[in-house]
């Protein structure tokens, strides 16, 4: 299953139902074993989660998920290395540092793995955990993170990081006394990340805002949550919807999760509507340019920035995008201008030249966002695009081939 097949210019349409966000559950999952039983509903079908679980049954914690929903019972864990072979597999495995630092007081942990967009270093993450008390020592790209006990601090992150944010909210729960982080993350992932932690009876305010106050509480018990929907799966189909829908329905979306991607959509003129959670969508033509810059939560999602510049090259005229969170993060535009865009890559910024007609090639996925800018460039161009390394989409678009091809599309998987 290393290959995706697609033959372009069909017509979408029906509904597409969006699943439990890929950044919200992977930070849930390790938080589940600060409680001792707990309940996680709407979980997506991605191998994220399917990583994530083999570590939490290396770590002898039972698991059952039917229907996506997740019953987890970390009674009887035990605190083991986590070597590379389990922390390589995605980045989020990296918030068992928290998690086992809460509530065993050390870790051993390898690197994480994830999507190379980046250097995406850990200083906040690491700098986070001593100012709770802990000690750091790396050897050997091994993290040993130990704390004879942890202390409510004052933490002001230098960027409001998510991960950092995630891995101090869960470092600090048990502390003695509060912990402030201040410049926090307040992307809506953080928000359902806080929800369960409450639910397990953590102390948590300040939900949705830069500033965090955790008291902290001794016994966490019971915890039960629904993983929000995913905004840049949601955003991902939107788009698939306005380069080729008639019609189509993206169904169980939280509409202000993006109000800065809907800005950019009415910027260009893109035929969309929203009512209630769901976005409706049309083909859209005459498309004006726009300038987007991407930014933290509430400004225009680094996730989504792949994604629309595959709708960019149907804009009449020149547009920019500036990445301003990752550093490595347009390669996609290497494959798309071998389908025929006409994109210039300069440092931060890039500059593409619309519209112009795509057509289907081979090309290859480099990390999970520039996939989904080649699926919806594949969806768009004459003939037939073969994409390969589809691992990266299948960690973060839960069910891909079986909600396009319901639509209308005509995509499917291929063995190497
Ligand atoms: N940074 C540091 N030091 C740190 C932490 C972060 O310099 O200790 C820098 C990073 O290098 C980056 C910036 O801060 O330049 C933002 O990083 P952040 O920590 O916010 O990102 P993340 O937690 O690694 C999560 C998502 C990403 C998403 C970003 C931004 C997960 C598992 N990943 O990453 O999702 O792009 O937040 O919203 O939640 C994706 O889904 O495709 C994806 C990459």
């Amino acid at each position: 299953m290393d290959k995706i097949k697609v033959i372009g210019k069909n017509v979408l349409s029906g509904k597409i139902y969006i699943s439990g966000s890929k950044n919200s559950v992977v930070s849930l999952l390790p938080a589940a074993i600060l409680s001792d039983e707990v309940v996680i509903e709407k979980v997506p079908h991605i191998s994220d989660v399917e990583n994530l679980e083999e570590i939490l049954r290396y770590l002898n914690v039972k698991f059952s998920l039917e229907s996506g929903v997740i019953h987890i019972d970390s009674k009887n864990m035990e605190n083991k290395p986590i070597t590379l072979e389990y922390s390589s597999k995605l980045r989020a495995s990296y918030y068992f540092m928290g998690a086992l630092l809460s509530r065993f007081k050390r870790v051993e942990i390898s690197l994480p793995g994830g999507c190379h967009i980046g250097a995406r270093p850990m200083d906040f993450h690491l700098k986070g955990f001593e100012q709770l008390g802990a000690k750091v020592t790396v050897k050997d790209n091994l993290y040993i993170i130990e704390a004879d006990e942890l202390k409510g601090s004052k933490i002001d992150l230098p960027f409001p990081s998510v991960g950092a944010t995630v891995n101090i909210l869960l470092a600090s729960i048990q502390a003695d006394g509060t912990t402030i982080i201040n410049n926090a993350a307040s992307e809506p992932e953080i928000g359902n990340l806080i929800d369960f932690l409450n639910s397990m009876g953590a102390k948590i305010s300040g939900k949705d805002s830069n500033r965090l106050e955790i008291k902290g509480v001794k016994d966490l018990s019971g915890g039960m949550v629904k993983v929000i929907p995913d905004r840049i799966e949601a955003g991902t189909y939107i788009l698939a919807g306005v380069m080729n829908g008639d019609n189509l329905e993206i169904c169980d979306v939280i509409p202000e999760h993006l109000t800065s991607f809907f800005e950019k959509l009415e910027e260009m003129g893109c035929n969309f509507k929203i009512e209630g959670n769901k976005v409706i969508t049309n083909k859209s033509s005459h498309l004006k340019p726009v300038n987007i810059e991407t930014a933290v939560y509430p400004g225009f999602a680094t996730d989504l920035q792949q994604p629309i510049t595959t709708l960019l090259l149907q804009c009449e005229g020149e547009s920019t995008v500036k990445e301003t969170i990752y550093e490595n993060r347009f390669q996609n535009t290497k494959y798309l201008n071998e389908m025929g865009a006409n994109i210039k890559v300069m440092g931060d910024t890039i500059k593409v030249y619309g519209p112009t007609p795509l057509k289907g090639k081979l090309v290859r996925t480099s990390d999970l966002r520039a996939g989904a800018a080649l699926v919806l460039a594949a969806l768009s161009a004459e003939g037939e695009t073969t994409i390969t390394d589809i691992k990266h989409l299948l960690r973060g678009y839960s069910d891909l081939i079986k909600k396009l091809t319901n639509v209308g599309a005509k995509i499917w998987l291929e063995d190497e």
